[in-house]
Order: structure tokens, then sequence, then C-alpha cells
């Protein structure tokens, strides 16, 4: 009788047939969901998403093949020689990005998996240099405001604020830690069970409560390993302060670090995107209305330049 290792479902992709048996876990049974040879079809991998299925399995015998699947994906998605286009080359690489926070957001102190996903965002933050890269990726259907998802977008925003407010020009030494720290900003939902699909103000008491704990919590976590860069637990634990004081931690202005306060913008505008289902330019509205005098001004205008240069509004 054959093993099984799990795999992470947002490491697949539904355009292309597998090398390797994939099957799902139901009620401590291996079911066989997707054959050797055959496709996802992207449909049925979109309803696997939606219901939240983060882990599908394969014979331990076929890691092999799983590994020449996912390499050849990367492959695929970083040569901008091959010429695969933009928006797919983004999804991939926003499935591989993804799957490494989740690796690591759920086994904080492992070391290898923090390497690993410091060396992805570096990468990422290449890929986004190119020609509608961003948009790309915003656009990208986040179901059921997948966490880590999200989190990924925040990266890819704080890592377009950052260039244009010129922190990543000023402070090149910490843009790793920066874009480790966005990638990282919501650790604690990993660990929660928050149900994530409406905005905050909608849960109810209880789960509120936790809600409020969440940034405190996870830069906990951060903390209890030396290996990271201080400022990653920093940005976890300021990234839901207000400049007016009120946020979770009570913290004024003069006390956040920059790097916090452009996560902080970026995750407030990915949340309009998600949430609201609105687009950039309609959420650049609202979050320079409704965010006056809570998140920095000169941030949320770095992001309307940002957007700009990239012909995303
Ligand atoms: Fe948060
Ligand atoms: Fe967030």
């Amino acid at each position: 009788m054959s093993k099984y290792l799990p795999i992470r479902v947002s490491t697949l992709r539904g355009d292309q047939p597998i090398k390797f048996d994939a099957y799902v876990r139901v009620a401590g049974k291996y079911i066989l969901f997707c054959r050797e040879g055959d496709s996802f079809e992207n449909q049925r991998l979109e309803r696997l998403k939606s219901k939240k299925l983060q882990r599908m399995y394969i014979p331990v015998e076929q890691e092999g093949s799983y590994a020449k699947y996912m390499s050849h994906n990367m492959e695929k998605a970083y040569d901008t020689a091959a010429g695969a286009p933009v928006e797919i080359r983004a999804q991939i690489i926003q499935g591989a990005l993804q799957a490494a926070v989740e690796d690591l957001a759920e086994d904080v102190s492992n070391q290898a998996f923090y390497k690993a996903l410091m060396d992805s965002g570096l990468r990422f933050k290449e890929f986004l240099q190119e020609d509608s890269a961003l948009i790309s990726l915003l656009t990208i259907h986040n179901h059921e405001f997948n966490i880590a998802h999200h989190e990924v977008n925040v990266a890819a925003l704080a890592i377009a604020i950052a260039e244009e407010t010129g922190f990543a020009e000023s402070h090149p030494m910490l843009m790793p830690h920066l874009i480790v720290g966005a990638l990282l900003h919501d650790v604690e939902h990993h660990h929660d069970n928050l149900n994530l699909s409406t905005t905050s103000d909608k849960l109810p008491a209880a789960q509120k409560s936790i809600y409020d704990r969440h940034a405190g919590r996870g830069a906990e976590k951060i903390k209890q390993n030396a290996f990271y860069d201080s400022l990653v637990a920093t940005i976890v634990i300021q990234h839901e302060e207000r400049i007016d004081g009120q946020g979770p931690e009570a913290l004024k202005e003069k006390d956040l670090h920059q790097a916090a306060q452009i996560v902080a913008v970026a995750n407030a505008f990915d949340q309009y995107l998600q949430y609201e289902k609105i687009d950039p330019k309609e959420a650049l509205r609202r979050i320079l209305i409704e965010k006056m005098g809570i998140l920095s001004l000169d941030v949320m205008k770095s992001l309307q330049n940002a957007l700009k240069k990239r012909n995303i509004i």
C-alpha cells in the first residue's frame, strides 16, 4: 500500500496535465482526484480552492515527479525569454510564493522555510519590475480571502510603495526584511481560525477580540526565533496601528516604523480590492477619503504615484 505526501494546492495549475496522481483525503481515506496525465481543469481546481482545501496528497514514490513539475513551472515563470504571458507567470509566482508563506507561517521556527521565503521574496521583487506584473498579480481572484494570497498582494504593493517613497533606495539592506514582514504580517491568522471572508467590523464580539490581538500575538511568535531580523516583528506588530494612536497597540505616529506604515497602507488597499470587489481606481479614492488621519498621507500618496506609474489607475 502506498504512503502519501502532502502537497500544497496553491502550487497546482489547472491548465496543464500533471505528472503525478493527486489525491484528496476524506475521513482518513485517500481518494484519487486527478490522475497522472490528466489536467485539473481550471474549474475543478477553483472549486477546491473555494472550499479552502489547502493540501492534496501524492504517493511517496512520485515525489520526484512533483518536484520536476514545480521546477518546470518556476522556470517558465521567471524566464522572460520563454515568452509565457505575464498573466500566467504572475499566477505561477503567486501560487509558489503563497505556498512558501504557508510553509513558514505554519512553522514559524523553521529557519530553512525562512531562508526560502526571503529568497522567493527577492525574486518576486525582480519580477515586479516588469511591465504589467503588479496589475496581473492584483487581478488574480482571491477565493474567500485566502490569507496567504492576501499577504503576497500586500508584499507586492509594499514593494511598489517602498520604491516610490525612496525607502528602497535609502534602506536597501532593509528591503528583504520589509518583504518578509509584509509576507508574514498576518501570520497569526494562519493559527486563529477566524472567519476572514468578511471585514473585521462584521465579526461577532468573541471573534472580534481575537482579531484585535492578531498583530501582537503574531509578533510574539516571530520574536521567539532569533534568526528573524527585528524589522519583521516590528512590521507584524505595527501593521494595524493608526497614526492617531487609536490602533491596537496605541502607538503614536512618531513611534511607527516607516516600513510598517508602508505595509499598513498596502494592507488596507488590498482589503478594499478583495472585500469591496472594486477596481484599483475606486479603491484608491476610498482609501484616501476613509483612511485620512488614520494612515500616513505621504505613504498613501506614494501608493497613488506607484499605481499611476504602472498605468493601474
Ligand atoms: Fe492584519
Ligand atoms: Fe492583512
